[in-house]
């Protein structure tokens, strides 16, 4: 055995030789062959349960020994914490051997299209093997196919591309598979990118929620600290949006919003002097997506930031963006009052009573939505037991210096500069809908966000050992105080 892979080893070498090529990456890749081959082939994108076959499903749960009914929902924390887990595993373990781990995905019907021949049905045959499944003529074929593979450090894209790909996908197309392409090369059917960790994104803090309970003021004025960078102007979409479904980003991804990070640095040092180094994001709905917390769990030096608000007033808040009727839109939405993507021919309604009547109706999404909160901070506070700060929008609003400080040094930051005023930001104060003339309609809804109330004052209690009075809503002061409106500015 050990003869053939010299012989194939020095032929291949021979071969590239000839060709002026570097010949080490792939003569490493033979010499620790079965090191590199032992890396499992995670998948390095989440896919929803339902968007895969039961027979795939059944398969995968068979060979990993896991109770295909705990994992029904897709969305399970348990199941994504096994799917993260697990590529983060590979990509460890590919890097013990002295590889990279690389994302490779294979245009399908491109080779089909360029076999001939024999090859054509040798490869559809192959393919129908791997996937478990027949497939008849008309069928159509699956576009693309993703395998992930480790590859020796020293090999370039282009090697991973031409050179190890070409060993890793035997399976499928056998092992001259350089006659399925004809005289194309596997340039023109592969396309990989490296995956790099979670941890390798530079990100110190994360303000992560609550939407609507004071995070834009959390992150303007956290950014007044002079040690402290914040990565975006805006909500930083990276791990929400960019790499949504991903189980382990693109080196290239985390490079460039790295370098986005050194800019930031640059400008801030440029303009203050002063060199910061504790770097911050914010997004406010980056709690409630199960796919993030397992993101930010895999960086474990992170630390999370989270403000909470009395659920009765931010219930209000998000339906006068998003339900209320307002007597002129466009100029609603340039106050802000209004969410700006809304289209004037939405449903809307004249009153929030339709909280209570439309509960099951046409505001049932909107309720599961509010309801869905109370389980997401339960998960966090699960998943980050030692590195989550929780504070109270009150907390802003009153004791700012305090609040600010606290969390300063729970970042790791010394105390504010004396000099330094808290501003609050995106609020709006006085009656912003029916709401506070009408007390039982508050008071139903109170009972009915029961558990966020409860949940609220439960993590406060754990995480800061503080208690809030979390029952008085903001319609027990709506008359004594002054009527403010600042969103986007400063009040
Ligand atoms: C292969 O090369 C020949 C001659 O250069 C060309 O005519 C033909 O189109 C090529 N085939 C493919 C599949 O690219
Ligand atoms: C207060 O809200 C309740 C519940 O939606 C509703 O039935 C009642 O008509 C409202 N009262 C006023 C004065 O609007």
């Amino acid at each position: 055995m050990h003869g053939r892979q010299l012989c194939v080893c020095v032929c291949a070498a021979w071969f590239l030789a000839a060709n002026g090529e570097d010949v080490t990456c792939l003569s490493e890749y033979y010499m620790g062959r079965e090191g590199f081959r032992s890396v499992p082939l995670s998948p390095l994108v989440y896919t929803p349960i339902a968007h895969r076959p039961d027979w795939y499903w059944k398969k995968i749960f068979q060979m990993r020994g896991i109770d295909p009914e705990s994992v029904k929902s897709g969305y399970t924390e348990a199941w994504l914490a096994f799917l993260f887990v697990e590529a983060q595993e590979a990509m460890t373990v590919c890097s013990i051997e002295g590889g990279r781990y690389w994302d490779c995905i294979l245009d399908v019907r491109k080779v089909y299209d360029l076999a001939q021949g024999s090859a054509r049905s040798t490869f559809a045959g192959r393919l129908a093997a791997v996937f478990g499944i027949t497939l008849a003529a008309p069928d159509p074929l699956p576009g693309h196919l993703r395998l992930s593979l480790c590859a020796p450090a020293r090999c370039t894209e282009s090697q991973v591309v031409q050179e190890i790909f070409p060993l890793a996908v035997d399976m499928l197309m056998g092992e001259r598979p350089q006659q399925m392409l004809g005289n194309a090369s596997f340039r023109d059917v592969v396309v990989a990118h490296e995956v790099a960790g979670w941890h390798d994104f530079d990100i110190d803090f994360a303000i992560v929620g609550v939407n609507r309970c004071g995070t834009t003021s959390l992150r303007k004025n956290m950014e007044l600290h002079p040690d402290v960078v914040i990565k975006g102007d805006e909500e930083e979409t990276i791990l929400s949006y960019e790499l949504a479904n991903r189980l382990l980003p693109l080196k290239a991804q985390v490079e460039e919003y790295n370098a986005q990070v050194q800019e930031r640095i640059t400008a801030k040092f440029k303009a203050t002097g002063h060199r910061p180094h504790i770097v911050g994001i914010g997004n406010p709905l980056l709690f409630q997506s199960a796919l993030v917390r397992q993101k930010l769990a895999l960086m474990p030096q992170l630390k999370l930031v989270l403000a909470v608000c009395e659920p009765v007033g931010r219930m209000e808040k998000i339906f006068m963006m998003e339900k209320y009727c307002h007597d002129d839109l466009p100029a609603a939405q340039k106050r802000l009052v209004a969410w700006p993507y809304r289209d004037g021919s939405e449903v809307c309604f004249p009153s929030t009573s339709a909280l209570l009547t439309e509960r099951h109706g046409q505001l049932k999404l909107f309720w599961d939505q509010r309801i869905a909160t109370a389980q997401h901070l339960a998960a966090l506070a699960e998943l980050f037991p030692s590195r989550l700060f929780v504070l109270h929008q009150t907390e802003l609003r009153d004791t700012p210096s305090n609040i600010f400080n606290e969390l300063a040094a729970f970042v790791g930051l010394r105390p504010f500069p004396e000099k330094i005023v808290f501003r609050r930001y995106n609020s709006v104060g006085g009656h912003r809908t029916d709401l506070c003339f009408n007390a039982s309609l508050v008071r139903s809804l109170q009972r009915l966000l029961e558990r966020e109330y409860v949940m609220q004052e439960s993590i406060l209690q754990a995480f800061r050992g503080i208690r809030i009075a979390a029952r008085s809503t903001r319609c027990d002061l709506v008359d004594k105080v002054d009527t403010t409106y600042c969103p986007n500015m400063a009040c």
